[in-house]
């Protein structure tokens, strides 16, 4: 049996983050990936966790709270700002990321992860990710918009040196109604 995107998603990033790094959650939404953060790095460790919407930060404050999680800073700020929340001596030192695009389930469809910003943040946290770290990317794109998002995403990691970077995309291609899927990119 294949893993589903989202174990698949998690297992990429369990084989590579360790205990007391500093993590990021790109677009924290409900906060089940904040968590699952949060779990991986410990109490020495720290997640940055990011949204633009006031709702998911809440959301996520509150799962947070419920299961007596204090390592997380959130923030509520666009993913693509990172470097404002890092800076030099964080360089190659950052464990790895999520980012899981599109909408906040149950919210308003309309506010939606984008190509530039997201490609920004990409290229920003590349700067600071450890060697052999991951960047994560779950990719929704059944959505108006998430074909744009998926396409210029595609187009951008293509570009990435082999030398440097591996790519890999995860999914099923003979599933129906635009299925998610795993973008992962690791720095060599
Ligand atoms: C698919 S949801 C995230 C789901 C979340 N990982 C979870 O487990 O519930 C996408 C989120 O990205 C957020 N978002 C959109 N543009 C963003 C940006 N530029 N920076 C940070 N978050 C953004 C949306 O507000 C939304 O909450």
């Amino acid at each position: 049996m294949f893993k589903k995107i989202i174990p698949y998603a998690h297992e990429l990033l369990e084989n590579s983050i360790k205990p007391g790094e500093i993590v990021i959650d790109g677009t924290c939404g409900n906060g089940k990936d904040t968590l699952f953060l949060s779990k991986l790095v410990g109490n020495h460790g720290k997640v940055l966790a990011f949204d633009i919407q006031q709702q998911a930060i809440t959301n996520t404050r509150n799962l947070l709270i419920a299961q007596n999680i204090n390592n997380v800073e959130l923030i509520h700020d666009g993913h693509q700002c990172i470097d404002n929340y890092l800076d030099e001596e964080h360089k190659e030192q950052v464990g790895g990321a999520i980012f899981n695009l599109g909408y906040l389930p149950g919210s308003d469809k309309k506010i939606i992860t984008t190509p530039n910003k997201t490609i920004k943040a990409i290229d920003t946290i590349m700067k600071y990710i450890k060697p052999d770290g991951l960047i994560v990317l779950v990719v929704y794109h059944g959505h108006t918009g998430g074909d744009i998002e998926k396409e210029k995403l595609l187009q951008h990691l293509r570009n990435f040196d082999q030398k440097k970077y591996q790519v890999l995309q995860y999914g099923f291609i003979n599933q129906r109604n635009n299925p998610p899927f795993v973008l992962a990119i690791e720095k060599a």
